[in-house]
């Protein structure tokens, strides 16, 4: 267990313009063991993250190593001492391979001076294998993997550095249930070797797995550190929110109209979609489960355009479509929220408010006239409606913490109102509070009519919230339950092995 004292931090303060992300926060951390952090959207736990790893530069207070006061000039420094990170947002290059980024300016050379690519695919193919992912390829481009799989190449490479200290921001947020597993064998070995190591993490399942001790934020402030037995999760929930939470899924009994969208025996070209035929009716949140790889991004994409139909049918109101491109699926009035709000969710340069009504721009602006201040003003109600964490939507969305970069990808859809939603993994990322008012909005969305296909890996929201689960296996539709039928028991073995009913 736990041994001695390797790092403490001190009196930490980090100011940015017009906020004080951390204020005046202790947090220490000692050998084997897992601290975790904890806290709402925005509380600072990515900032103290990065004040460790002297990504960012505090304002005020000491960090020690060993007891020794240290002064990071960089993340390169604190890697030189031993600290090393897995953050929130992937840092990874995606036109280079997976050996290639795990090995990125550092890369072995032969003795004739050139790359040793050879020795490099190799040891990343040891690295991979050790965290039970040796089906991916060290030789395979990183554009060409799916979130998850990045995310075990971060992983990856942050151990390829026989770090002393290892950061992890919210590691498993993209991660199935497998995948989480071998992380956490890995976590129980590094802890044996006496690695210390800060966990930023939303899944408070997870806690009692891998951790020791929780330090609470919020508000940039240290509310409490406890041992890891000494409080229950409802607790640690009222110190994160500071209010008492009790219902977590809300879902009203509505009655269904007309269906929305059908489809009949989709299928793509890249063969993770076959022979899918699913409905979904006005007012009825449909959940699909299954294990990341089931192919049910896929499915997705097909319904909104980004990748091409290569046989089956597609039908919007009763009527025949083809959606050919995502402009052409939001003409028909379907809406993806994506799980990669990098790639396809955010333009992180531009202002909270223009993110806001980046799909609904013509709809607000039919004549082309746009206007700034109408734009805020939609900005601003979906602020509040979120309770997104920023005195001002005029801010960059880079510099909102990643749950609330989450929600505008929420708001951008909201604000164009489609009358078919297909959520991929929403929650992501998002803390216990935000995603209550999330479940509460997607249960008014359905009773205002609208058709929503929630995509989640996380079996008890796709229970609390649908009113019926397709589950998908390997690109197959393998079995479909209605409310009244479900049981987590079935459904998470029909996800591992197919079948139910
Ligand atoms: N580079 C930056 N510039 C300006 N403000 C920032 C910057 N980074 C973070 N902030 C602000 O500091 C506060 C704390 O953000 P931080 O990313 O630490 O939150 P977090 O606890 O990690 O949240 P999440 O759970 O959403 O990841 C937020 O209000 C955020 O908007
Ligand atoms: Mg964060």
């Amino acid at each position: 267990m736990a041994g001695k004292t390797i790092l403490t931090a001190k009196h930490i303060t980090k100011i940015f313009p017009g906020m004080k992300a951390l204020d005046d926060v202790d947090f220490d951390l000692r050998e084997g063991e897992v601290h975790i952090l904890v806290g709402e959207n925005g509380a600072g736990k990515s900032t103290l993250a990065k004040c460790i790893l002297a990504a960012y530069k505090a304002d005020g207070g000491e960090i020690t190593l060993d007891g020794t006061p240290v002064h990071f000039n960089g993340t390169k420094e604190a890697l030189a001492a031993g600290i090393v990170a897995v953050y929130q947002e992937f840092t990874l290059v995606p036109y280079i391979t997976v050996a290639q980024n795990i090995f990125l300016n550092r890369e072995y050379k032969t003795k004739a001076g050139l790359v040793d690519l050879k020795r490099m695919e190799q040891e990343a193919g040891e690295l991979l294998k050790s965290l039970n992912c040796d089906y991916i390829d060290p030789h395979s481009f990183v554009k060409e993997l799916s979130v998850a799989e990045q995310q075990m190449v971060e992983i990856a490479k942050a151990l390829s550095f026989k770090p002393r200290i290892i950061v992890f921001d919210e590691p498993t947020a993209a991660l199935s249930d497998r995948e989480v597993s071998s992380l956490f064998e890995q976590i129980h070995r590094l802890k044996a070797e006496g690695i210390g190591i800060i966990y930023v993490s939303h899944r408070m399942q997870e806690f009692p797995l891998i951790g020791d001790r929780i330090t609470v934020l919020r508000d940039g402030r240290k509310i409490r550190t406890v041992d890891i037995d000494e409080c229950t999760n409802e607790e640690l929930v009222n110190m994160m929110v500071g209010r008492d939470v009790s219902q977590v899924y809300v879902r009203t009994p509505n009655t269904h109209s007309g269906e929305a969208i059908r489809t009949e025996n989709l299928c793509d070209y890249k063969g993770r979609v076959k022979n899918v035929s699913i409905t979904i009716h006005k007012g009825e949140i449909v959940g699909l489960a299954g294990l990341v790889g089931a192919g049910r991004t896929e499915t997705a994409e097909l319904l909104y355009g980004i990748n091409p139909v290569k046989s089956g049918k597609i039908y919007v109101n009763g009527k025949e479509v083809e959606p050919k491109s995502p402009v052409a699926a939001t003409k028909l009035g379907i809406g993806l929220v994506s799980e990669d709000r990098k790639k396809q969710g955010l333009a992180l340069n531009e202002s909270i408010a223009l993110n806001t009504v980046a799909v609904s721009l013509t709809k607000i602006f039919p004549r082309f006239f746009m206007s700034y201040g109408k734009v805020r003003k939609i900005g601003e109600e979906f602020r509040e409606k979120l309770r997104i964490a920023t005195t001002d939507v005029d801010k960059k969305c880079r510099y909102l913490s990643g749950g609330n970069q989450q929600k505008v990808v929420l708001a951008k859809w909201l604000s164009y109102d489609p009358d078919i939603l297909i959520f991929d993994e929403p929650t992501r990322g998002i803390d216990v509070g935000a995603k209550m008012e999330i479940y509460a909005l997607m249960d008014q969305l359905a009773s205002e009519g609208k058709a929503i296909l929630m995509i989640s890996s996380e079996l008890p929201e796709v229970i609390g919230m649908s009113d019926r689960i397709y589950i998908m296996k390997e690109g197959v539709i393998t079995g479909e339950l209605d409310r009244a039928n479900f049981d987590a028991e079935t459904i998470g073995a029909a996800m591992m092995l197919g079948g139910a009913e």
